[in-house]
Order: structure tokens, then C-alpha cells, then sequence
């Protein structure tokens, strides 16, 4: 018996619409610089950022960044590409990488959140496996006013 040929896939992606598309990426990264650096790295972002599409919310901890970006696929690239030739971080490790519908972070350029060291292992479980918890416990931090230097836009 013959095998049937495949079904032609149905799709209206054009290279176009695919770079266009949105995604949520999370690092992680060890912290090499200090409190001013942070600032500069913060100053940046919301300088850049809206002009590229992007927002999302830098996490720091400990020694430690986690960020998350969103955006076109095109820019969130070129921006990962950036941020791992910073040497302002090192030991950068993608954690994950999705297309999404809509933005968790869209009216923040970048949102920044010192955290303690409990919070912070939380955020990194519940942003790598996208559980339920993670957007709840991200919307109590902006409800408490625990994000520093908020609206950025
Ligand atoms: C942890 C970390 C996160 C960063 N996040 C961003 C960002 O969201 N947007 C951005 O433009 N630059 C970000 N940067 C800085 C870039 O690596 C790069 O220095 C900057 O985009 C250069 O732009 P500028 O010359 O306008 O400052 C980040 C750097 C680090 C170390």
C-alpha cells in the first residue's frame, strides 16, 4: 500500500509576519557590576526599548539578574545578542523562549524589582514554567508597590 501524501500545510506565515510575530524570552545572568550600573543598565533600557517594541521587568537578587523580554522575535533577538556581549553580566542561561499572544509587562519599557532570596527562586520557578502562580505573584508585586521606578512610558 502507498503511503498518502502529507496534507500541504496550511499557513499564511510570510518571513515578514514571522518576524513580526511576538515572544517572551527568560534569562538569567550573574550580576558584574554595581548599584550604578544597574541604574545605567535601566537608563538604557527604557531609553531603547520603546522604540524597539520591547518591554518587560528586570528581576535582580543576590548577585543575580533574571529578566524577561517581549517583543518582536527580530528585536528580542538582537537585543539577547547585546545583552550577552555586556559585560556588565556574565553566565548568561536562556530559561525559556515562547511566542505569546499578548505582553504580561506591556506598560513597562523595562520594570525593575530588587527581591529577596525566596522571591526570587519563586519568580525563577514560576517564569520558567509559566505556572499560574507566576503571573499572580508578579501582579502582587505591582499591587504592593513593590516595583521600584515604576511607569516607564
Ligand atoms: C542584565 C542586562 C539587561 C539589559 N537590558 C537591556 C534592555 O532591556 N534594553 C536595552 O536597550 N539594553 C539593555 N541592556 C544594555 C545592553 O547590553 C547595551 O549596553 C545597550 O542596549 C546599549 O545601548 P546604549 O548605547 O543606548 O546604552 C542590558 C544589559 C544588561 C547587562
Amino acid at each position: 500500500m502507498q503511503a498518502s501524501p502529507a496534507p500541504a500545510a496550511h499557513t499564511n506565515a510570510t518571513p515578514d509576519s514571522i518576524s513580526r510575530a511576538l515572544i517572551r524570552v527568560v534569562y538569567r545572568s550573574r550580576c558584574l557590576t554595581d548599584d550604578d550600573g544597574e541604574r545605567a543598565i535601566l537608563e538604557s533600557s527604557r531609553r531603547n526599548n520603546p522604540e524597539h517594541g520591547i518591554t518587560g521587568v528586570l528581576v535582580s537578587h543576590g548577585g543575580w539578574f533574571m529578566q524577561v523580554l517581549e517583543g518582536p522575535v527580530l528585536q528580542v533577538n538582537n537585543l539577547m545578542a547585546k545583552i550577552r556581549n555586556d559585560s556588565r553580566n556574565g553566565e548568561f542561561l536562556l530559561l525559556r523562549a515562547n511566542a505569546i499572544m499578548e505582553r504580561d509587562f506591556g506598560q513597562w519599557a523595562m520594570a525593575s524589582t530588587q527581591v529577596d532570596a525566596e522571591q526570587f527562586m519563586q519568580l525563577l520557578d514560576a517564569l520558567m514554567y509559566d505556572s499560574k502562580p507566576s503571573a499572580q505573584m508578579l501582579q502582587d508585586f505591582v499591587m504592593e508597590g513593590r516595583w521600584r521606578d515604576l511607569p516607564a512610558r
